[in-house]
């Protein structure tokens, strides 16, 4: 059961990252899906999904740029810059969170992820969990890199990680402080690293990461509803 839900939600979605292994001219969340810039998509579904705010993170030379993405929205979403490592744009986001006790940490490379993702996270941590992640379940199967062989392992035991990840504003806060230059690859890890449980909740495939060129044509297709 929810128990309080006023309780304010801000999403931080980072958008900083150049987008190396897409190869573009512009930075990844500039580029556009079926018209729309990939960030402004992943705004959209935090809104739709019960975030009450939204700091966007952008690449530093990019900030004007971003914030024209967002006209007319200024209460709403704001934009910042961003820092080298992925969790740097973060807590430069964090710094912009204030009193909110609930903060979403999304990427704009998932600009599908639909609305009910969001909320399933949003309530998770409203039902107390300090660090939820949306999971999905290992569709290929896995094999585990040994020195000179590799070996099978029981796909069933791993889960894909996708994000909004959710968090109490407090327990992020300290986990990022604990973090210092340490490189983690999300904020649930670190979380995990000061021995804060993190809970999973159902994500869903539309919640997919644009990494590489292919990436983007699946996008495409289904944002155009041609899937
Ligand atoms: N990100 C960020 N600040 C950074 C690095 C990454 O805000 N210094 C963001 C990206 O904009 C992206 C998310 O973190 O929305 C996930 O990162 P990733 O998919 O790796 O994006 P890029 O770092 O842009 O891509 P690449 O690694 O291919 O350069
Ligand atoms: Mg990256």
């Amino acid at each position: 059961m929810s128990t309080k839900p006023s309780q304010e939600v801000v999403a931080i979605v980072v958008a900083a990252g150049s987008g190396v292994r897409l190869g573009r001219e512009i930075p990844k969340a500039a580029i556009e899906i079926a018209g729309v810039p990939m960030v402004v998509r992943a705004v959209r579904a935090m809104l739709n999904g019960g975030a009450d705010r939204a700091i966007v993170v952008a690449p530093e030379a990019w900030v004007e740029v971003f914030t024209s993405f967002f006209t007319g929205k200024a209460e709403r979403v704001k934009v910042i810059a961003g820092g080298v490592m992925r969790q740097d744009s973060v807590r430069l986001g964090l710094d912009q969170v204030g009193d909110a006790p609930i903060t979403l940490v999304h990427d704009a490379a998932r600009p599908l992820v639909p609305p009910f993702v969001v909320d399933r996270v949003i309530e998770s941590v409203r039902d107390g969990a300090p660090a939820v992640v949306p999971v999905v379940p290992q569709v290929d199967s896995l094999r585990r890199v040994r020195r000179n062989s590799t070996v099978a392992v029981d796909r069933s035991t791993f889960l894909r990680v996708q994000t909004p990840q959710g968090f109490d504003t407090a327990a992020l806060r300290q986990a990022h402080a604990a973090a210092g230059d340490k490189e983690f690859t999300d904020d649930a890890t670190m979380c995990e690293a000061i021995d804060i449980p993190v809970t999973t909740v159902p994500g869903d495939g539309l919640a997919l990461k644009v990494t590489e060129p292919m990436d983007l044509v699946l996008a495409e297709v289904i944002a155009r509803g041609e899937a």
